[in-house]
């Protein structure tokens, strides 16, 4: 690790509570986007009735509680994650669905205060990339499986195949600006998107023969406001270099993203965004 491992988890965890909100605010759009993620590692774990399933990094929950209904009545689903504003809007989804076999315990996913062996499964929607040591992760995940037990994790793809990314932090740096996602020398959402590398550090954790594919989403918008709003309210690389800026700058950085977004706009107005997240299966 070249970069200052402890600064990076206390402003991580930090970045992630002050998003919470935000990511409660939007979350039927993330949901939408992310749906066919959450079906891909849920289906990969193939959760069995009386199992109990570990999410890891879990935010609102989406993945975890798709595999309560599976591994109900007896089973139970651990939703986990270092931010307790995430967890809190998980509860309260949970309650929502009427779900009463889901768990909610803050654990920081590089040192997983679980028991050896004590779970059956393990799920992590897009949560290994941002860690300072997702080896660490990966191993401390394979400690609190059972024996064959599965672990089934989504990262991104490379910032090339992500334009819902790519092109918010061209904005910011056409005019200039550093930051936004996929910027810096830090753990970020895009570190992991190389099968070569996601493939070895799973096998370097201990994992046997994990089997990668990638999934194609789409993310749509309303409006170009809405699209402004939600990258604000989701993304805290792209909310602290915005906010960091001055009204013109500001203006600026706006309009030469309307015109990067401009072959992904409709005449009516609607965005639509693609992107690619790696996906991953491997057995403890
Ligand atoms: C991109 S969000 C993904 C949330 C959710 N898995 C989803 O797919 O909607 C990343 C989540 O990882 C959590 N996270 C980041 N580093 C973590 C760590 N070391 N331990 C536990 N959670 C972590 C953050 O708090 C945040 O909720």
């Amino acid at each position: 690790m070249s970069f200052d491992a402890e600064r990076y988890r206390d402003d991580s965890a930090r970045a992630w509570e002050a998003a919470a909100p935000g990511w409660v605010r939007h979350h039927a759009r993330i949901g939408a986007w992310a749906a066919p993620v959450a079906h891909w590692l849920v289906e990969a774990i193939s959760p069995q009735p009386g199992q109990t399933v570990l999410e890891l990094a879990a935010g609102l929950g989406e993945t975890g509680m798709l595999a309560a209904e599976l591994v109900a009545p007896a089973g139970r689903v651990i939703v986990s994650d270092q931010s307790a504003g995430m967890l809190d809007g998980a509860r309260r989804r949970a309650e929502a669905l009427g779900l009463d076999n889901v768990e909610f315990e803050v654990l920081g996913a590089e040192w997983i205060d679980l028991p050896l062996a004590s779970v059956d499964a393990v799920l992590c929607r897009w949560g290994y990339m941002l860690m300072a040591d997702p080896g660490a992760a990966l191993s401390e995940t394979r400690r609190v499986l059972r024996p064959s037990g599965r672990v089934a994790l989504a990262v991104w793809d490379a910032l090339e195949h992500n334009p819902w990314a790519r092109l918010p932090t061209l904005a910011l740096s056409e005019n200039g600006i550093a930051g936004g996602p996929g910027s810096g020398d830090r753990p970020g959402p895009f570190t992991l998107g190389d099968r070569a590398l996601l493939r070895s550090l799973i096998e370097d954790a201990g994992f046997t023969e994990p089997h990668i594919e990638d999934i194609a989403l789409m993310r749509r918008h309303e409006s170009f406001d809405e699209l402004w709003e939600f990258q604000l309210d989701v993304s805290q690389a792209f909310h602290e270099a915005v906010m960091s800026l001055t009204e013109p700058e500001i203006a600026a950085v706006r309009a030469t993203l309307r015109e990067l977004l401009g072959p992904h706009t409709a005449a009516a107005g609607t965005i639509e965004l693609p992107g690619r997240t790696l996906v991953a299966v491997a057995e403890a």
